[in-house]
């Protein structure tokens, strides 16, 4: 699966470097992809959260855990490249909100 990722990932910004998409189809394809495995992440991680669930899916306990795992780490993955994107967006906000607050 992570493999996958990252396959898939060079291979959209291939496309991009070839002209085939654009680099903002690229960006969009991977932001949807982050927001699907936030969701899943999310959603699988509610009957661990919460009792009541947990007795309610407990058949399906164990392969809900690896869902969440899987995309969990797919998210990760994906989070990173979008951090790289960012980053230049990140640090100077980052660096805004530390400096000194005013009197
Ligand atoms: C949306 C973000 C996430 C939320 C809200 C979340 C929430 C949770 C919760 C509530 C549990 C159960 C903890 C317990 O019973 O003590 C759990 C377990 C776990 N989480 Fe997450 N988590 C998130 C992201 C991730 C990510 C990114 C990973 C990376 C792979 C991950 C890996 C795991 C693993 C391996 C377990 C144990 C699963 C099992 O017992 O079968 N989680 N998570």
């Amino acid at each position: 699966m992570l493999y996958l990722v990252i396959i898939g990932y060079l291979l959209t910004r291939f496309a991009v470097y070839k002209k085939w998409m654009s680099l903002m189809t690229h960006q969009k394809l991977w932001n949807i992809v982050l927001l699907m495995t936030f969701i899943v992440t999310s959603v699988t991680a509610l009957p661990f959260a919460i009792d009541g669930l947990s007795g309610l899916l407990m058949p399906y306990l164990r392969t809900l855990g690896e869902w969440h795992t899987d995309f969990g780490l797919v998210m990760i993955i994906v989070a990173v490249f979008h951090a790289a994107w960012h980053w230049r967006y990140m640090k100077a906000f980052i660096k805004k909100t530390r400096g000194p607050t005013p009197a």
